[in-house]
């Protein structure tokens, strides 16, 4: 059964002071998800998102968070995310020393889990959380920066978790996080990725975005 494509704009490229018209946008072009990257300094050498951030997003709109914790022990922040009307929360396993526990923690909390591969990971790695999750997100650049390049081994990763899936009957959502790009889109979808986070390669063009973007990406992901 193929799977919807759904778009998860990348929060961390819009332009702050233009928050309430990219949220106007979104909610009129029926976007499916909030991409939130949360980065701790320590994970990832950056700084970005936090819950402050997300509680005010969520007073503003209805569509639900798809939360990234690109962060060192989410299993101590994971309350601060998890509580959040219909909320994805997605964490990295190798920033946790017991990620079965974390999975069914998110799930505890009402939210839905997802976990993250940096492109170092494997999917074979993972094996035993794959069929625990709604989603696994395949981070095709190194994580903590917007305007990354393509690693186009991930590529590979996309294909590779989407069979492991399905030889487990399971159909976890598989999104692709980082460069996705106009060029790289095709080969993403075509890979088994369903869900795209859409950052300053795609969708946000100096922290806004144009309907027109949105339904060229709405086209290239049909
Ligand atoms: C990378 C971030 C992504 C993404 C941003 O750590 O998680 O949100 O790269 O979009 P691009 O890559 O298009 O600038
Ligand atoms: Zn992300």
């Amino acid at each position: 059964m193929k799977q919807k494509i759904q778009i998860s704009p990348s929060m961390m490229c819009a332009d702050p002071f233009a928050l309430r018209e990219v949220l106007d946008t979104f909610e009129k072009g029926g976007i499916e998800w909030l991409h939130i990257d949360v980065m701790d300094g320590r994970y990832v050498p950056n700084f970005t998102l936090g819950p402050d951030y997300c509680r005010s997003l969520a007073a503003a709109t209805s569509i639900p968070l798809d939360i990234h914790l690109m962060v060192e022990e989410p299993d101590r922040h994971v309350e601060l995310f998890a509580k959040f009307p219909g909320a994805r929360v997605s964490f990295h396993p190798e920033t946790v020393r017991q990620p079965v526990r974390l999975i069914e923690r998110i799930r505890e909390l009402g939210a839905s889990p997802g976990i993250a591969l940096d492109p170092a990971m494997s999917v074979q790695v993972c094996s035993h959380l794959l069929p625990l999750v709604d989603q696994v997100v395949i981070m095709t650049v190194n994580p903590g920066y917007a305007g990354q390049k393509l690693l186009p081994f991930c590529l590979e990763k996309i294909t590779e978790c989407r069979a492991f899936l399905k030889s487990c009957g399971r159909h976890a959502d598989v999104q692709v996080d980082g460069n996705v790009s106009w060029e790289n889109i095709p080969r993403m979808v075509a890979a088994g990725a369903n869900i795209l986070v859409a950052g300053t390669s795609s969708l946000f063009v100096k922290g806004r975005v144009a309907d027109s973007e949105l339904a060229r990406m709405r086209e290239l992901g049909a």
